[in-house]
């Protein structure tokens, strides 16, 4: 449902043309004395796609994080409302990891262990955990780039200002480090769920998906199991599969016997390819487990009362088809929620070059992009909002930067062709002086100031320099 205008809290500031008090918070202005407060004009009946630009390592994922947090603040004590909040999470983070341990271990000498404890109760409890139990250790320390059911604590030792008194970075946003409450959904999981909602934090719940084999084509399942195209099993399986639609393993094997003059040896190729799809943990069979559980696909763990993240890091045993069709289903599937539950949807793409692949590949064919043309065009009367994020521009569809309604740049840009590209699609691009970065040592060793900082375009009309809100979760 399209959002209506609230105003929040905060002082008013001079801005063209929409009331940045209302929406959800964005960061702070670069350039003014005031630092004035900026927020996200969320508009009614119409899509808010963001587009996030930005070289490796200067807070595009962390600013993607904020954004969502923000969100989904605004909607629950702002608009009251209930929102879906749809995260797709490309990797884990070990380095963050090591962070946070070493953050862990300066609090413990700093404050002693048992004040240390009070204060951060889940860290204490996670690396005492890893201490008592070594068998477990190789399987921690892998918290997602989205790991938002934890405090994001690392971050409180980043201060702006140490004179005449020193604030840190949450401090000067008006914010604290805070968990989220979280769904991950993870797919043929690579290791224990246990170990995987221990790394994401105490908010986080942590869910199997699946999907049907309805859903899987023909063409798909031949490529994965290696079904040569000749053989005779081959050609039966794609007669039933294709031709009749039956996609229940089982019956598939039962109707072949009993109809099929087949030859024994044919016969042990399908059942043993048979077997294997069975097995396969991706894979709904039938409607309930022999236990009499009830299985469910993917699609039906989103929810609203948290935020969805859909796990397609190393924890998840998926290739690109699989990743693509997962995205293509979710689409499906929000069609529906969108139309009848008549709630606001945001969906986060971090990396989005990985799913929908280059400017080549943009076709029908590839279910990521066929997905995601859909969504940026039927979001606006669907309410369906896109938050993409990448690094570079110039090899993608220039859809989907002309599709988006605002455009954020973090830190710098990767390549000088997109800095001409930005020029083109933001109208004040010619003012635009961001810089381009290669990889230099010089360069490294500034970057650090330059972190969560960069210039958002409102309605790629307007383009103002700016500091990002930073990410109060992990
Ligand atoms: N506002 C900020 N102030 C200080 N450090 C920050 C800020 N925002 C992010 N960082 C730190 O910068 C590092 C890189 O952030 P992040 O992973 O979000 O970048 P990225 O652009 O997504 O990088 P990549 O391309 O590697 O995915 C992180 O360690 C993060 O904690
Ligand atoms: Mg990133």
């Amino acid at each position: 449902m399209a959002v209506s205008i609230k105003v929040a809290p905060q002082e008013e500031i001079e801005v063209p043309y929409f009331n940045p008090r209302s929406g959800p918070y964005l960061g702070r202005l670069m350039n003014t004395n005031k630092k004035e407060k900026l927020y996200i004009p969320l508009k009614v009946g119409e899509a808010n796609h963001i587009f996030m630009l930005g070289r490796t390592g200067y807070g595009k994922t962390s600013t993607m994080k904020a954004l969502a947090e923000a969100i989904w603040i605004y909607y629950h004590e702002v608009l009251h409302k209930e929102v879906m909040i749809i995260i797709f999470e490309r990797k884990y983070d070990y380095s963050k990891y090591q962070r946070l341990k070493q953050f862990w271990q300066r609090r413990v000498q700093e404050m002693g262990i048992a004040e240390a404890r009070k204060r951060h109760p889940f860290l204490a409890q996670y690396f005492e955990i890893q201490e008592k139990h070594p068998q477990l250790k190789h399987m921690l320390g892998f918290p997602g780039d989205f790991a938002m059911g934890l405090p994001n604590y690392i971050l409180m030792d980043t201060y702006i200002s140490k004179k005449p008194y020193p604030v840190d970075i949450f401090t000067w946003h008006g914010l604290k480090p805070r968990s989220y409450p979280t769904r991950r959904i993870v797919f043929r999981p690579t290791r224990n769920i246990y170990a995987i909602k221990l790394d994401n934090g105490p908010d986080t719940e942590v869910v199997e998906g699946k999907i049907h084999l309805k859903d899987i084509s023909f063409e798909m399942l031949a490529k994965k199991f290696d079904i040569p195209q000749g053989t005779a099993y081959g050609r039966i399986l794609r007669k039933y599969w294709k031709v009749y639609k039956i996609h229940d393993p089982d019956e598939i094997l039962r109707l072949v016997q009993a109809q099929e003059p087949i030859r024994e040896s044919t016969l042990e190729s399908l059942r043993s390819i048979l077997d294997e799809i069975k097995a396969d943990p991706l894979y709904l069979k039938g409607k309930l487990t022999k236990t009499g559980q009830e299985h469910k696909p993917f699609t039906e763990y989103l929810t609203t009362d948290k935020i969805n993240v859909i796990d397609f890091s190393d924890n998840s045993d998926l290739d690109l088809e699989e990743q693509r069709l997962i995205v293509y289903l979710l689409w499906k599937k929000l069609k529906v929620i969108a139309g009848k539950k008549r709630v606001d949807i945001w969906i986060f793409f971090d990396e989005i070059q990985d799913l929908t692949g280059t400017a080549g590949e943009a076709s029908r064919h590839n279910l990521a992009w066929l997905a995601m043309e859909e969504l940026y065009r039927k979001g606006r009367s669907l309410s369906v909002n896109v938050v993409a994020g990448t690094q570079y521009l110039y090899k993608l569809p220039m859809s989907l930067i002309m599709g988006a309604t605002h455009i954020a740049v973090i830190g710098a840009l990767a390549s000088p062709k997109d800095l001409d590209i930005l020029r083109v699609a933001i109208m004040d691009g010619d003012k635009l002086n961001i810089p381009i970065e290669h990889d230099s040592f010089e360069e490294f060793v500034k970057r650090k100031k330059k972190k969560g900082r960069g210039w958002f375009s409102f309605d790629r009309e307007f383009t103002v320099k700016m500091y990002f809100r930073p990410n109060q979760s992990f």
